[in-house]
């Protein structure tokens, strides 16, 4: 990952590749200050017709502007309507043009340094694995501030571990799924949060077998790769709550028997975006010791058609808390595989009894459609919902709240069994998804389910810190709202 610095140096004359320069819009001059030698800069922008509208980016040569090589002016828009995320990713873009640099000065860490530290990280995160890229990441930032002692130490220190979060959960997603099935997914994450200190527990197949968990066999049993639940566990000395993270898993949706069509299969790599998210959620919170004890659960199976694949038709046993009576699912439809998966974990997760439940999934193609591809749709109990959407709103990952309407309760029910997967109807597919779920969550535990089907791909081209493929959506949002409940319980 790119590193970060700190510095207090004038950046006019500060020796570097490049300095990234915010630029306002109208007569707002540079980040700066009106006053600044930066309004040289607005100024050669200006002469090129850069307006400073944000996501504007203007490369120009450092001569006679500024000491470094060449100068990145990105813009900022209205200084009277500057947000976090605008300056997130107008740092985001600067850095995909700093690829191949070495060292780099960004003012923008006067304008907003957390923003500009995430964004900064985000946008020059490249997935490497594979295919060396043409150019490598911006090798260092130096993030100009107005002072660089402890407190502004301890912003960028967050910061980091944040954007170390996202890139875990990104690197997880474009992992391909020959690479990453369900005990590799295990292993990974295990190994991951144990370096930070985390307790790890993993179910095979056998231990899920022993353990009643039907959803998530029945899901695995197509493949020869076999399903796993991980269980990575937080638990600070101090906790003020407690709050159990629950993810979908499936390393590769080809919808099993109910099999997809082959148009952007491809993209059902990313089914697996949920656990990844909650298990760098946990890890993350560890690492900034926040005083809430965090539980993840990655339910976890590859759903693929085989001569041992659940059918349509089949009727799936639940795993059930100890002493209470395992629920049944009718499956009509394989391809509704995520919530089958996820109920068992619910289930489990029930029993550490914690304060809060957050559940997250690639769930629905109906959140798509309804919301788009950078709005999660965010539903459960109303007051957690709704702080939950508002907090995936404050860090730019986009949520909207979405309500369970009872009648549609009724779509699942199933002559044979508690509950049928799918309804007759795709009428309300995203909440009918949460309304399932939602029979496996005690009555009286606040809980959310953030269906990121949309925002946790990007299959287009890059845009702010977003690259292409796995964006880390959720996790600012996860980490935001353990944050908020360490703060006000
Ligand atoms: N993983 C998909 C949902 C999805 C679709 C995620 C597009 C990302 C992008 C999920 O398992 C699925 O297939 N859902 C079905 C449900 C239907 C059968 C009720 C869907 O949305 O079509
Ligand atoms: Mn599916
Ligand atoms: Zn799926």
């Amino acid at each position: 990952m790119t590193r970060l610095s700190l510095t207090t140096a004038a950046p006019a004359t500060a020796k570097a590749d490049a300095l990234v320069v915010g630029i306002y819009s109208g007569s707002g001059g540079s980040d700066a200050g009106p006053t600044s030698p930066f309004d040289a800069v607005a100024a050669a922008v200006a002469a090129v017709g850069g307006k400073g509208k944000a996501g504007e980016v203007t490369v120009l040569p450092g001569t006679g502007l500024a000491a470094a090589g060449r100068v990145i002016a990105v813009g900022l828009g209205d200084p009277a309507k500057i947000t976090g995320e605008i300056v997130r990713k107008a740092a985001g873009a600067a850095s995909r043009k700093l690829a191949g640099l070495g060292r780099v000065v960004s003012t923008l860490g006067s304008v907003d340094l957390t923003a500009a530290a995430e964004g900064h990280l985000l946008g020059a995160y490249v997935f490497d694995r594979y295919k060396e890229p043409s150019d490598a990441p911006v090798v260092e930032i130096a993030l100009v501030v107005p002072s660089a002692a402890k407190p502004a130490k301890e912003v960028l220190r967050r910061a980091v571990v944040t954007a170390e979060a996202v890139a875990l959960a990104r690197d997880l997603v474009n992992t391909p799924p020959n690479d990453l099935f369900p005990a590799s997914f295990a292993e990974r994450a295990s190994a991951a949060a144990g370096e930070a200190g985390l307790k790890v527990d993993v179910l095979d197949e056998k231990a899920l077998t022993k353990g009643g968990y039907g959803g998530i066999l029945a899901v695995g049993g197509g493949s020869t790769r076999k399903p796993r639940l991980v269980r990575v566990a937080y638990k600070p000395a101090k906790a003020v709550a407690s709050v159990a993270l629950v993810g979908k898993g499936i390393t590769f949706d080809s919808g099993g028997l109910s099999i997809k069509p082959a148009a952007n299969m491809d993209h059902m790599t990313s089914d697996m975006s949920g656990a990844a998210a909650v298990v760098a959620t946990a890890i993350a919170a560890a690492v900034l010791e926040l005083p809430v004890a965090v539980t993840a659960y990655a339910a976890l199976a590859e759903n693929l058609p085989s001569g041992s694949a659940y059918r349509p038709g089949d009727v799936i046993t639940h795993y059930a808390p100890k002493g209470e009576r395992p629920r049944t699912s009718h499956v009509l439809n394989t391809d509704a595989e995520g919530r089958l998966v996820l109920v068992d974990a619910i289930a489990r997760a029930t029993e550490d009894r914690p304060d809060y439940l957050l559940e997250t999934s690639t769930l629905t193609g109906a959140q798509v459609v309804a919301l788009g591809t950078r709005t999660m749709g965010v539903m459960g109990t109303e007051s957690l919902r709704d702080r939950v959407a508002q907090l995936a709103r404050e860090v730019g990952e986009g949520g909207w709240a979405m309500p369970f309407p009872e009648e549609l309760r009724e779509g699942l029910d199933s002559p044979i069994a508690d509950i049928a997967n799918v309804a007759g109807k795709p009428a309300g597919g995203m909440l009918l998804a949460g309304i399932f779920m939602q029979e496996w969550v005690p009555d009286d535990l606040p809980w959310a389910h953030l269906d990121v089907a949309g925002p946790a791909f990007n299959s287009g081209g890059a845009y702010g810190y977003t690259g292409p493929g796995g964006t880390g959506v959720p996790v600012r949002t996860l980490l935001a709202t353990l944050a908020d409940i360490a703060a006000a319980g």
